[in-house]
Formats: C-alpha cells, sequence, structure tokens
C-alpha cells in the first residue's frame, strides 16, 4: 500500500525549556510514585508509574476522575508497548506509520502486563500510545515503564494546552509541571480500538480518518459496532462556563463571535482560530482561545469548522463543549 505524506513533524519542536535535572527530579518522583504535569504534542498529561496503583489512583483523585473511565498508557515505542498488550499486524503497521505521534491504540491487555488494573479501569483491553515531545519521551525512558496519563485538568473542563494551563486548572493536585511549551498539535491524540476485526475509531483526534484508513483500511465508528465503546466518550466534556452555539453566522448581543477563516462582513471576530482557514492552526488554539473567552464572556458563539481532516477532532470537542444541557456528567 503507498505511504501517505509523513504526518507533521510534531517530534522536531524547538528544544523544551526542561534542564537534565528537571528531567531527572521528574523520573524520581514519578518512581517514588508521584505525579507530574507532562508536556505533549497533543495536551498536558497528568502522569504516574502505570504499574503503581496507589499513584494512579492520585490521577484519579487529582483530576476528580470516575474510575470507571480507563486511562492512556504512555510509552516511549512498541517494545514497551508490547510488553503491556497484544500487538497485531494492523497495530504494527499503524505504530510504524504514526509512532511517536498523537494516536492511541486500544488493544487486548498482555497476560504478563504490568499496568495497574485501576489503570485500564478492570477492562480486559489497554490503551497506549507514544508521544511526539522529546520531553514525554525522555521521561519514559529513564523511569522505564509506561507512564499512566489522561489529560491534566479537572474532569470535564478544557484540556490544557500549556503548563499555565496546568497550574492554574489543578493548583497543588500537580506539584511539578514540566514546561515544554506551547503544545503544538493542540486536540488530543485520535483512539483506534484493534480489539475487534474491524478497527474502530473511538475518538478523533490529531490524526485524521483519512491517514489511518490509508494504512489500514475503513474506520467504522463506535455507534455502528458492536458495542466497542470508549468509556470516556461522555457527552459532557472539555465544558467551559460560558454558553456555547455552535454553526454560528450570526452574533448577539454580549456573545464573543470565535471565528474560523475570513468572518463574515457584519461581524467582528473576538478571536480568529485561523484567519487562513488552517485546520492544523484551529486545532492548536482551539483549547486557548476557549480558555481566553470563557473567561470574559457569557456565550461564545463559533463560526462553523469544516468537518474533514482535523476538523472532525475539532468539531467532536466544540459539541461536546456545548452539551450542558444534555447530560450533568460526573
Ligand atoms: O492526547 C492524548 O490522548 C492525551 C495526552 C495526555 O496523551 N491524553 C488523553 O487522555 O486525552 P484522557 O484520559 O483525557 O482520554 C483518554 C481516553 C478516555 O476517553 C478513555 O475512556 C479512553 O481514552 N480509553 C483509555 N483506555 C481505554 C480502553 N482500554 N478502551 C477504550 N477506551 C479507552
Ligand atoms: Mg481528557
Amino acid at each position: 500500500m503507498p505511504r501517505s505524506p509523513q504526518p507533521p513533524p510534531f517530534a522536531a519542536s524547538p528544544s523544551p525549556n526542561v534542564s537534565d535535572e528537571a528531567l531527572r527530579e521528574a523520573a524520581r518522583h514519578l518512581l517514588s510514585g508521584g505525579l507530574i504535569g507532562m508536556p505533549t504534542e497533543t495536551v498536558y498529561g497528568l502522569a504516574a508509574d502505570a504499574t503503581n496503583g496507589l499513584a494512579v489512583a492520585a490521577i484519579y483523585a487529582a483530576k476528580g476522575r470516575p474510575s470507571f473511565n480507563p486511562l492512556i498508557c504512555h510509552v516511549d515505542g512498541p517494545e514497551m508497548a508490547a510488553a503491556c498488550a497484544r500487538i497485531d499486524a494492523r497495530a504494527l503497521e499503524l505504530m510504524d506509520r504514526f509512532w511517536p505521534g498523537p494516536l492511541s491504540l486500544v488493544l487486548p491487555r498482555s497476560d504478563t502486563c504490568p499496568v495497574s488494573e485501576l489503570a485500564t479501569a478492570g477492562l480486559s483491553s489497554i490503551a497506549v500510545r507514544s508521544p511526539a515531545h522529546p520531553v514525554a519521551l525522555e521521561l519514559i525512558r529513564q523511569v522505564g515503564r509506561p507512564l499512566a496519563a489522561p489529560s491534566a485538568n479537572r474532569s470535564e473542563e478544557l484540556s490544557p494546552t500549556t503548563a499555565r494551563h496546568v497550574i492554574e486548572g489543578l493548583g497543588e493536585r500537580a506539584p511539578m509541571v514540566l514546561d515544554g511549551g506551547t503544545c503544538l498539535a493542540g486536540i488530543e491524540s485520535t483512539i483506534v480500538s484493534l480489539i475487534g476485526p474491524d478497527p474502530v475509531m473511538l475518538r478523533p483526534g490529531a490524526v485524521t480518518r483519512h491517514e489511518i484508513e490509508q494504512i489500514i483500511g475503513p474506520l467504522s465508528t463506535p455507534h455502528s459496532s458492536s458495542g466497542v465503546i470508549s468509556p470516556g466518550m461522555m457527552r459532557r466534556h472539555y465544558a467551559p462556563r460560558a454558553r456555547l452555539r455552535l454553526n454560528a453566522t450570526t452574533v448577539g448581543a454580549g456573545e464573543a463571535f470565535l471565528a474560523f477563516g475570513p468572518s463574515p462582513a457584519s461581524i467582528i471576530a473576538t478571536l480568529n482560530l485561523s484567519e487562513s482557514s488552517r485546520l492544523d492552526e484551529a486545532a492548536a488554539n482551539l483549547f486557548s482561545m476557549l480558555r481566553e473567552l470563557d473567561s470574559k464572556f457569557e456565550a461564545i458563539a463559533i463560526a462553523p469548522i469544516p468537518n474533514e481532516g482535523l476538523g472532525e477532532g475539532i468539531n467532536d470537542r466544540i459539541k461536546r463543549a456545548s452539551a450542558h444541557l444534555f447530560e450533568d456528567g460526573v
């Protein structure tokens, strides 16, 4: 099968401002059961040694996250993944093409998997990914174990794309945050389940459906398949306080307008996700712009965003951020 163009060079980001000593200290902290705010190319994660049940329990407590919602285990490559999960040919091809990078694979847990049952919420499957951020990769290497890391926000709040967001959101719950700069991708990893015969896209994200389908063929959606779901795909998620109005082509009194591309002549954009209509730029700006508008406005009108390529992941986040009325969440 012909190879598609390489994904954006997440790993080639500028050298982050994290000293060797800070990295060593973070690794020691993780090995003694502590939590670390860890930069990745998607969003910041709240990391713990995935093999240490107590450390993993501290993640759930710090986030206020229900413990039925499993965590992604971050590995330094396919070899560490193979110690945790049963890897088939499809998984190998995807790892070869997208790792390190923003693709999480849900695979059967291996019999000898060292990861705590709490991290996988007692499921017989496990989500693994190798992050394309030099700080995250080096941290995993130094710890020598998989790191369980959900996004480093309180449950249901907006995901953090800077170290400052983590500190503002988690405060003392994340006593040490490594500042690896602003996350380049800006939305979370794409999650693909390879548990059944047909691959299922559980969450759209920073690798597009098309890129994945070029490697392993059609992806089904959780609805059309036989009950494979991601426990974390709660309808309400990423919730700002402000009311959101989607596909907006007008702006009401007191509303901020979050534009994408050129705005209609009658509207002045409060912020623009991407003036040049670039979806990668919009993804990178999404959470920080929502945060900024949320701190200043009661209501935010968001311009339509095409639902293709990275737009699928962006629209998924916006829809769930606007789902206040549908579900209270936990
Ligand atoms: O980009 C990302 O994926 C970020 C960074 C930090 O790596 N992490 C992240 O983690 O978004 P979190 O916890 O916010 O989202 C993980 C999602 C949840 O929806 C969870 O239900 C799902 O992954 N998940 C984890 N293990 C699973 C499994 N075994 N089966 C199905 N879904 C799983
Ligand atoms: Mg999250």
